[in-house]
């Protein structure tokens, strides 16, 4: 399809590509709002990588390009533009009849009763990982949380607990979003040409470590009679047994790593993010604690909630259009590629007051449970898929952090949000102190409303 230079009327950020990108590097968050004040709701901007974006930030256009019909709006394609660095058989770049089929058949791995499962597996890595901690001295809390949720999502995908491989695959991975990985996302500084196929091939490489080590995974679990199990590769495999073709290996590392990254780079900034809250809020971290001790889910439930509202990790849910589209007044071309981005739709939310501030509290009681313009997991049919997994995760990781430490910032100075890959994470990795708990401390509670003390 012919991809449109300009998005008709649409407000544009006139600077060029290169520096649109570097201000967006250089301060995701502030940029996105400072743009939205300038032009709206709705406003282009343009980068290197990928040519004009319709980003939108007002809560019931966004709604209408979720919602939109599949074909209209497509995802895969759209994520295909974004993130090349995710291979072209994985489920994320699917659309129409081929993601419905895929979609359903890796939703047992994130549902149901492997969720129990992985809640309970998610505390056990959480557990172990707190005792490592030292007492009294700052340390980066977001390494802690990848190691933790790469170990969880290591089980969810592949069924894998050993270790050592795990650790071995976290590091493959984590390799493979050097700044070579950069070219293969749209955040690249530079557009198509030399430079970027350089990169981008010096980052394929990168991924070739990946898909050695998931090479005998896949091997053993191919001649594992019976199969069991209901992770990622379980299920690819039965199905490759019930259908009688076998899915090829890039498709089959295509699926895996994308899942993988999916799942564990969103989720473990998520728990950055919350750690960092946790260390600067003591009102709330006080209630939490009282609340997880006391096992009343309701303000970790909350709590979860305004982490994501407050720093949604991914800065992007993205549809290219296939028709032309009236959005926010627009008309707007086919080929375009639209942004919708949940930080923005958050700040516009109507019903939430101050919504810089971060207020656990707002997500107590029936009256606001976040309802439809609360969108970190994007929304319509490509609604995360692991959005329940994330949130369970979330739950058990802070529920073992509650129980067992207190945190306090690392430094007065707040933490602003950099991009790591294409996820947003606190920009000195969740720096706290930690002090471990002697008794519970729902004790010490008396007074304290989450919200309360330090400012965000
Ligand atoms: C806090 C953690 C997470 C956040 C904030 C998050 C956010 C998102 C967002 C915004 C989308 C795009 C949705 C759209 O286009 O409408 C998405 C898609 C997706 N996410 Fe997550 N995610 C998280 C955790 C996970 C986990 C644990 C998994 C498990 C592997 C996962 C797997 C996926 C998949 C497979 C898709 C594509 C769905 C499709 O195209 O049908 N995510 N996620």
């Amino acid at each position: 399809m012919g991809r449109p230079q300009s998005i008709g009327r649409v407000p544009a950020v006139r600077l060029p590509a290169l520096i649109q990108d570097v201000l967006l590097w250089y301060d995701p968050v502030g940029q996105l709002r400072r743009w939205a004040r300038r032009h709206g709701d709705a406003f282009t901007v343009r980068l290197p990588a990928v040519g004009p974006i319709l980003v939108l930030g007002d809560p019931s256009t966004a709604r209408q390009a979720l919602l939109s019909d599949p074909r209209a709006a497509e995802a895969g394609t759209a994520t295909g533009r974004v993130l090349p660095v995710l291979g072209p058989a994985c489920v994320l770049r699917q659309d129409g009849s081929a993601h419905q089929d895929r979609r359903r058949l890796l939703g047992p791995a994130f549902h149901g009763e492997s969720l129990e499962r992985l809640r309970t597996l998610a505390a056990e890595n959480a557990r172990r990982e707190i005792r490592t901690w030292a007492e009294g001295r700052p340390i980066a809390l977001l390494p802690r949380m990848q190691e933790v949720v790469f170990a969880t999502m290591a089980t969810a995908v592949l069924g894998i607990d050993d270790s050592e491989t795990v650790q071995r695959l976290h590091r493959a991975i984590t390799g493979m979003n050097g700044p070579s990985a950069l070219a293969r996302t749209w955040m690249s500084p530079v557009g198509d040409g030399a430079v970027r196929s350089w990169l981008s091939r010096r980052s394929r490489r990168r991924q070739s470590r990946v898909d050695a080590i998931l090479a005998p995974i896949i091997d053993a679990r191919r001649s594992a009679e019976p199969l069991g199990g209901s992770d990622v590769l379980s299920l690819l495999i039965g199905h490759e047994r019930d259908s009688g073709s076998r899915i090829g290996q890039e498709a089959m590392n295509d699926e895996l790593t994308a899942l993988l990254l999916a799942g564990y780079e969103t989720t473990a900034a998520a728990l950055g993010w919350a750690l960092e809250r946790l260390a600067r809020h003591p009102g709330a971290a006080r209630l939490l604690a009282g609340s997880v001790d006391g096992q009343d889910s309701r303000h970790l439930d909350a709590f979860v909630r305004e982490v994501l509202r407050w720093r949604p990790p991914v800065l992007d849910a993205v549809r290219e259009l296939t028709t032309p589209m009236e959005l926010a007044g627009f008309r707007v071309p086919a080929g375009t590629l639209v942004v919708v981005a949940p930080l923005l739709v958050h700040d516009n939310d109507g019903r939430v007051d101050a919504p810089d501030a971060f207020r656990p509290d707002r997500f107590l009681g029936a009256r606001h449970r976040g309802g439809r313009n609360w969108v970190p997991f994007g929304g319509g049919r490509r609604h995360c898929l692991g959005a329940e997994l994330a949130a369970v995760q979330m739950e058990a990781v802070l529920t073992e952090v509650v129980s067992a430490v207190t945190l306090s910032p690392a430094s007065p100075c707040v933490e602003t949000a950099r991009l790591l890959g294409t996820v947003l994470v606190p920009s000195r990795g969740s720096a706290a102190v930690i002090r471990r708990r002697r008794a519970p401390m729902h004790t010490a509670a008396r007074g304290g409303r989450p919200g309360q003390g330090s400012p965000p």
